[in-house]
């Protein structure tokens, strides 16, 4: 597999802390949802089907416009300078409409996403944004496995802490990108990647006063802790360099 750099460092500093990296994170969030109701359409233009799979076709596009709808109404209130708006919520429901989401917009790859989450866990959430870190990485997952395999996703609680691990029976991360992993267009090996979905989803942990890391294991394993308690640096919207500031 080989690492294709997009372009060159000075240009990526540049895009990464003017606006620029909203524009494109639009445009990278957008991409999932619309795929979903692409695909819902296509078959129901194609084919003759049953009224309960035409029902479970238009909820997938009922889900994936509403997520277009709440990103769109995310990124206004952004662009106009306001920060997201927490929720309390169970860390569950978000990674359970997350797999649900990346689900519809996927298809059947033979991909087996396994939950271990055993316990209620409420905290304040930026939901529609962390709904895009869980889509974010499944969707990776399911890039790096075409043949198919499990995604494992862990919850437990650490302290002051939620932990999420996100596993995968996949090849690992490409050697050549484990440094700058969660720098902004990084990607490899993909036709259309834009190296922006883990900078993305970083982000967003560290909005909410966490952090994302890598592990190894014998696939790719992401985790990342998110605070049972609301942070002060809770909402805003960091500048995307890749670098944490914890
Ligand atoms: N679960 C995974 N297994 C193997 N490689 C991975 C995994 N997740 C990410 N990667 C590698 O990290 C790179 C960067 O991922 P990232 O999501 O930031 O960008 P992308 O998927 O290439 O493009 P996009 O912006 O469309 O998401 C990927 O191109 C891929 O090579
Ligand atoms: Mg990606």
């Amino acid at each position: 597999m080989s690492v294709i750099a997009i372009i060159d460092e000075s240009e990526r500093a540049e895009l990464a802390t003017n606006g620029t990296w909203l524009s494109r994170s639009i445009l990278h969030d957008l991409r999932n949802p619309l795929a979903a109701i692409y695909a819902a359409a296509e078959v129901l233009v194609d084919l003759d089907l049953k009224p309960t799979e035409v029902k479970r076709l238009a909820t997938n596009m009922y889900c994936a416009a509403g997520r277009m709808r709440n990103l769109l109404a995310n990124f206004s209130r952004l662009a106009s300078g306001n920060g997201s708006s927490a929720e309390i919520c169970d860390i569950r429901d978000v990674i359970l409409a997350a797999s649900e989401a990346a689900s519809a917009g996927i298809g059947n790859h033979g991909i087996e996403i396994v939950l271990d989450m055993p316990r209620k866990t409420d905290l304040p959430l930026m939901r529609s944004r962390l709904e895009c870190v869980f889509i974010n990485l499944i969707t990776n997952a399911v890039e790096a496995m075409p043949s198919g395999g499990q995604i494992h996703i862990r919850t437990k609680t650490a302290g002051d802490y939620v932990l999420v691990e996100i596993e995968d029976t996949g090849p690992g991360i490409p050697p050549g990108i484990r440094d700058r992993l969660f720098e902004p267009f990084v990607t490899s090996g993909k036709r259309d990647g834009l190296g922006l979905g883990l900078a993305l989803a970083r982000q967003t942990v560290l909005d909410h006063g966490g952090d994302m890391w890598t592990e190894s294991a014998a696939g790719a394993r992401f985790v990342f802790r998110l605070p049972l308690k609301r942070q002060q640096r809770f909402g805003r919207t960091g500048d995307l360099s890749g670098h944490s500031p914890m």
